[in-house]
């Protein structure tokens, strides 16, 4: 059972860094408009600066005070669990920004859904934290709790927010 705590504490910065933007994003679009040569955007109007910025200090924020509270057994040196909210975030972020990029060059509008939505934000950060914690963090029994959590957690907050007005459409 402890087991699973520390799994979700470790997925929750991830978690808070993808949905914040959905409430507090907006504004200036994250490729300032640009198009590629294939006609379509970069990686279009869904992806803000400010959607960016709050993903990651809330990422961030959510992974400090897990810190404070909570001693997570994955990290090299236990300090660096704060460092690591950080990273996460940044890779959520980056992950998210990746994904539009690669959607955006098969051509799927903006919104629309999308196979790797789910689940390519959540493996950028696991990439990019990868110098900072222990290489047990990568067990398949690990990676296939994540993937299982997130498949099933990302349609339901999208459903929800959704509902809630925050989200024009439900995925
Ligand atoms: N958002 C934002 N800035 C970001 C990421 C997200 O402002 N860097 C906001 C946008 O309002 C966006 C919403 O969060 O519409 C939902 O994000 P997401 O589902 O990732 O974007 P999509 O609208 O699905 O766009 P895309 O097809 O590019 O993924
Ligand atoms: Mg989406």
């Amino acid at each position: 059972m402890d087991r699973i705590l520390d799994l979700i504490l470790f997925l929750l910065p991830i978690y808070v860094a993808n949905a914040i933007p959905v409430v507090l994003g907006g504004g200036a679009p994250l490729d300032f408009g640009l198009r590629m040569p294939d006609g379509q955007r970069l990686l279009g109007d869904s992806k803000t600066i400010r959607g960016f910025l709050a993903g990651v200090i809330a990422g961030t924020a959510a992974g400090g005070v897990i810190a404070l509270v909570y001693r997570l057994p994955f990290f090299i040196d236990p300090r660096m669990q704060f460092l690591g909210g950080f990273i996460v975030a940044l890779g959520t972020m980056c992950g998210d920004a990746m994904g539009s990029f690669i959607k955006r060059r098969f051509k799927v509008g903006s919104g629309r859904p999308f196979i790797l939505d789910s689940i390519f934000f959540v493996v950028i950060a696991l990439v990019l934290v990868y110098p900072f914690v222990l290489p047990g963090l990568y067990d398949l029994g690990n990676l296939v709790f994540f993937l299982v959590l997130t498949i099933i957690l990302h349609p339901l907050t999208n459903m929800i927010a959704n509902r809630a007005g925050l989200k024009n459409v439900p995925w």
